[in-house]
């Protein structure tokens, strides 16, 4: 049986998304089907949007979603029928080296990069026949999506969906970031530059685990405000001397700096940020391709480290639950991140929102 879905499509070029009517298939063996209850609107599909990023296409967008599980292929045993679940923009594999070292976020075997299932195929068409292409294999922006088991992580149906969507991509990346990543010990001195639905989360995380001072640094002083509201001790405009600023705050410079952004203009400042021994932790993405240039001779000296940080170092069955959980004990304020809750038929308005940087996080919500 196939049955259809409200999505939105990228197809291929521009920055506009098409939403439509498209159909989805039954779930196949080890697969699940999932009716979306909301996906937010992240700085990734954005990158796409704008062409910084090639895909497959066309692309059903949409990376960050809950929803409850309405079908289950042949095999399924992780979840029934009528949970509800956060979807994993990275469906670990389970058997290559980095899932055995519990490294899902590192699998080489997934082909979510691809934006394909395990199989190769996907379960999205147009209503002409075309194959649709699930961005990351998640395809969130859509009423139906059909995902590998691994991508659907049960969480308790307590957390509403709006922010459950949140935990598949901004929470678990952000906080990730700062207990996976950097593991930031209490009282450590944080700098966290571009406030974003991302960089938010990041610092939330730095409030949860205790560091102090944590110095927002944004373009928008409504970001900073919000980044106040999460926890900031400290805010700073971008356009500033930011430096001088952090040096004077932190009297000599931040443990520790996440860049949040994804441009190489501010992935530059981050040594300059740093103590001596401090550690730089780059979570924002690029465009393919980027290069930034840093004074080695200074970072060598001064014993810096920079890290890369992807999906928060994320283990999604094991972080997902933790982070709901975190929200339901109320150590996790995502309900504040939402700054719009808005129809699938909106979200062009909510990408043109965040290219002027007014928005903390837009949610679809599906009825
Ligand atoms: N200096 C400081 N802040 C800036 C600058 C700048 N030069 N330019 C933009 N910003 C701020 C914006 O004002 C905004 O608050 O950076 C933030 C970016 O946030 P979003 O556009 O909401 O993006 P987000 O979803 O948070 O993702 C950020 O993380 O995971 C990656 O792919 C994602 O690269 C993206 C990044
Ligand atoms: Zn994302």
């Amino acid at each position: 049986m196939t049955r259809t879905a409200l999505a939105a499509v990228h197809d291929g070029s521009g920055d506009r998304l098409d939403v439509r009517t498209i159909r989805v298939a039954d779930p196949g063996p080890g697969e699940v089907l999932v009716r979306m209850g909301a996906s937010g609107v992240c700085g990734s599909d954005r990158h796409v949007l704008d062409g910084e990023w090639q895909l497959p296409s066309p692309t059903v967008m949409g990376h960050e979603g809950a929803g409850v599980v309405e079908a289950v292929g042949a095999g399924v045993q992780d979840v029934a029928v009528g949970d509800h679940v956060v979807l994993s923009w990275c469906y670990p594999c389970r058997r290559c080296r980095a899932c055995a070292q519990g490294k899902a976020w590192a699998c080489t075997g997934t082909r979510s990069g691809e934006c394909l299932l395990p199989d190769g195929t996907t379960r999205l068409t147009d209503e002409d026949g075309t194959t649709l292409y699930p961005y990351l294999a998640a395809g969130t922006m859509s009423e139906y999506s059909v995902v590998p088991e691994s991508a659907a992580v049960r969480i308790p149906k307590e957390v509403p969906f709006d922010v459950a969507s949140l935990i598949g991509c901004s929470i678990a990346t952000g906080v990730g970031a700062v207990v996976n990543n950097a593991r930031v010990p209490s009282g450590s001195s944080s700098v966290v530059i571009g406030c974003g639905g991302v960089g938010l989360a990041v610092v939330m995380g730095l409030a949860l685990a205790g560091a102090d001072p944590i110095i927002a640094v944004d373009t928008s002083d409504a970001k900073l405000a919000s980044a106040r509201s999460f926890g900031a001790t400290h805010t700073v405009r971008a356009d500033s001397d930011v430096a001088a600023q952090v040096v004077e705050i932190t009297g000599g410079g931040a443990d520790f700096a996440f860049e949040v952004i994804g441009r190489p203009q501010t992935i530059e400042q981050v040594p300059g940020l740093l103590a001596t021994a401090g550690t730089g932790v780059l979570v924002g993405l690029p465009a393919e391709g980027e290069k930034a240039s840093i004074d080695v001779l200074e970072l060598a000296e001064s014993g810096k480290t920079l890290i890369g940080s992807n999906y928060g170092g994320a283990v999604p069955s094991v972080d997902f639950p933790k982070l709901a959980q975190l929200y339901l004990a109320g150590r996790l304020p995502l309900d504040a991140l939402i700054s719009d809750r808005i129809a699938l038929a909106e979200v062009n308005d909510a990408f043109d929102a965040m290219r002027a940087g007014e928005r903390t996080r837009s949610v679809i919500v599906f009825d």
